[in-house]
């Protein structure tokens, strides 16, 4: 999540209760992590797949149980799954240890496969990008925590981007998980907001007018500002090449949401239509977005200027919540603030797609039901 510094300072000035506190912390403790498990058979249909973000590893993370509960297939982790905020590695591993130590977590890992990509926090810094020093040693250590398997061609990119096919044809789906830190160019902030104080006051009178409140974030303009970088964008074309049915590319930040004024693919508008350009040039169909960061739940819908209608199912986060109101044009229904999780259910005998959030406690908060079918481009654009 963004500038947790600011969110702080915020929450105190607007005596907000409850949401995004970090817990007091538990004694360190040494936790070997376990090898990834080996993923479903390639051969088999996958038609359960779980996903989560922004998981605090000094808080409770009674969400486990529910995740388990939901008996996913393949569980994916959007990122943020650490809060490292660290430029000392031996700091950084002590905190996936934590995660380690957490009893949900080693039962999610004992019984699930898990694909993982990062966020800010365990990249290394709030909103950090290309420019942070310990990118590579970090990237390794992620790697090494996340049982990367040695020889993996993930150890030689730059950054931890993959993909993953499952399921025999016509029943095939490819999972493609991104990596918006290791390349990024830094971020633009608004000029309206010349320090955090006047920005504390607008956000008060923006409250008390009873109106959601954008982030301190800008669109950049600049033509060469990037996301992905060069060699991934080609490895994304590559892989949008690949035949499958159903295609879910997991992305940190949210892909559709217009304007939260947090970080976001709307802050990179070229790298954004670059991204529709790529489904409609590699005719890449049945893509759905799965997304994370932003400390509630909630589903982005765009059917202008796409080759067909794009779906993006936010997750966020499995301990961390943010209750102030965040503007989103492109939202369906509501947000959900509260500790959740996303579940992708495939029926592929109907070839329908169910997408949902599910509260800690189980509780369904948002469906969207789906026919893949209808995620395919018309031929005029092919
Ligand atoms: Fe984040």
């Amino acid at each position: 999540m963004q500038d947790e510094g600011r969110r702080n300072a915020l929450r105190a000035a607007l005596a907000l209760s409850g949401a995004c506190l970090l817990g007091a912390g538990r004694p360190l403790q040494a936790a070997p992590s376990s090898p990834l498990l080996a993923g479903p058979p390639a051969g088999a249909a996958i038609q359960r797949i779980a996903f989560g973000s922004c998981v605090h590893q000094a808080r409770p993370q009674p969400i486990w149980d529910d995740v388990l509960a939901a008996k996913p297939e393949l569980f994916v982790f959007l990122g943020d799954n650490i809060y490292g905020d660290t430029r000392d590695l031996a700091v950084l591993e002590r905190e996936y240890a934590r995660l380690a130590a957490q009893p949900g977590f080693q039962r999610l890992r004992a019984s699930t496969p898990v694909l993982a990509t990062w966020d800010d926090h365990d990249f290394g810094e709030n909103d950090a990008g290309a420019e942070f020093p310990m990118k590579e040693p970090f990237r390794q250590a992620f790697l090494r925590f996340w049982g990367e398997p040695e020889g993996s061609p993930r150890w030689t990119r730059d950054g931890v981007y993959t993909s993953a096919l499952f399921g025999p044809p016509g029943q095939r789906l490819q999972l493609i998980l991104l990596d918006l830190r290791y390349n990024r160019t830094p971020i633009s902030r608004q000029i309206a907001f010349p320090d955090d104080r006047v920005y504390e006051r607008w956000v008060r009178r923006e409250l008390a007018a009873g109106r959601a409140v954008p982030g301190p974030y800008a669109r950049n303009p600049d033509p060469a500002a990037t996301q992905l970088g060069e060699r991934q964008w080609t490895w994304l074309h590559e892989q949008l090449r690949q035949p499958a049915d159903l295609r879910l590319i997991g992305s940190s930040l949210q892909v559709l949401a217009d304007f939260t004024g947090w970080e976001a693919w709307a802050n990179y508008p070229r790298d954004q239509a670059r991204l529709f350009e790529a489904i409609r040039q590699t005719g890449a169909q049945g893509v759905v977005f799965l997304s994370g960061d932003m400390h509630y739940g909630e589903l982005s819908r765009l059917d202008v200027n796409v080759p067909y209608p794009l779906l993006d199912l936010t997750s966020s986060g499995l301990t961390e919540v943010w209750t102030i109101p965040v503007p989103n044009a492109l939202r369906v229904g509501e947000a959900h603030a509260v500790e959740n999780f996303g579940l992708v259910e495939i029926d592929w005998s109907q070839r329908r797609l169910r997408l949902s959030i599910r509260a800690v406690g189980g509780a369904e908060r948002l469906v969207h039901e789906v026919s893949i079918d209808a995620l395919a481009a018309a031929s005029a654009w092919l």
